[in-house]
Formats: C-alpha cells, sequence, structure tokens
C-alpha cells in the first residue's frame, strides 16, 4: 500500500488517564477492545472485532519485537514493551503494553493487553532504537528520520 508520507507524522497521544484494553483469541484476533482502544486508533469496535491484531501494526515496528512477543507468550509468560501502533488515518500513538493469558479454570483461553501513555524521551528512544533494528535486520526504514 502507498501512504502520503505526512500522514505519517501525525501522533495521537495518550492520555494519562486512559487505559486502552483489548483481548485476542489464541491467534491474536481481537475479541475485546474498551472504547479509550476505539478513540485512540481511530477504528470503531466493529472495524476491531474479529481482525487480527496486527491492524494496528506500524510500519516502523521491527518484525524482531513480535517474534518475542510471542515466543514470550507461548512460554506463558507475560510480555511488556513499547510500541509505536498505526490509526485508521494512517497516523500513529505510542504505548507501553503489558501482554499476558487470560485463563479460565487453569486453562489458557485468550490473550489481553493493557496500554499506558510514555513519556517524549521514551518515544524518542524507541523510535532510534526501532529504526536501528530495522537497519540491522535489512527491513525498511523511513526516509525521515528524528535528530
Ligand atoms: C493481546 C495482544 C495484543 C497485541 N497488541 C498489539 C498492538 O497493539 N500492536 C501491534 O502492532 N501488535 C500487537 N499484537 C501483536 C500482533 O498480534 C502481531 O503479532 C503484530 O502486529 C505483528 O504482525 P504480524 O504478526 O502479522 O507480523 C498484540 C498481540 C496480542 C496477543
Amino acid at each position: 500500500m502507498q501512504y502520503n508520507e505526512s500522514e505519517f507524522l501525525i501522533e495521537t497521544v495518550v492520555p494519562e488517564d486512559e487505559l486502552i484494553i483489548s483481548r485476542t483469541s489464541l491467534e491474536g484476533i481481537i475479541t475485546y477492545a474498551n472504547e479509550t482502544f476505539c478513540t485512540i486508533s481511530g477504528y470503531r469496535e466493529e472495524e476491531l472485532l474479529g481482525h487480527s491484531h496486527n491492524l494496528v501494526r506500524h510500519p516502523d515496528m521491527p518484525s524482531s519485537v513480535f517474534k518475542e512477543l510471542w515466543h514470550t507468550l507461548k512460554e506463558k509468560k507475560q510480555w511488556s514493551g513499547i510500541v509505536k501502533n498505526l490509526r485508521k488515518d494512517k497516523g500513529f500513538y505510542w504505548v507501553h503494553a503489558i501482554i499476558s493469558g487470560v485463563y479460565k479454570d487453569g486453562v489458557l483461553v485468550e490473550y489481553k493487553s493493557l496500554r499506558t501513555p510514555i513519556s517524549f524521551e521514551e518515544k524518542l528512544k524507541h523510535q532510534k532504537l526501532y529504526d536501528k533494528i530495522r537497519q540491522n535486520n535489512g527491513e525498511k526504514i523511513r526516509t525521515i528520520t528524528y535528530l
């Protein structure tokens, strides 16, 4: 898909008192999205439910981050990390995400994610880090760089 580069520069800042919540099936299909998730991602609830969570994957995110996320979840451990997500309008938002299993009678049935805002310094640090990881892994990086 082709995007106008400038569309990627519009940030939605997650308010301090907001929590973005979603749940997925064991295959990563969204089964629940709270109102904040809809508002921040720019999607309506029905546009999220039943779709893969990679709907909000931003092209700046290195594949290795998600590989590690899934590896951690398959080991039945909790994963936490900083993620840049893509809005429906191609803008972006940064979050700190904590992803873990949902258990029913001791059986893993779903995954859940709780996301909170991060500071400007954390965003800058991770933008540079993820650019470097993508570059080292031979993945495409933006032509616009942050100094
Ligand atoms: C509960 C849960 C929440 C997730 N949240 C996000 C998210 O906010 N953004 C994202 O890009 N990937 C998220 N993922 C990972 C995606 O499922 C997916 O692995 C990722 O977007 C990379 O896409 P790909 O696996 O198709 O390469 C989440 C996964 C789970 C299980």
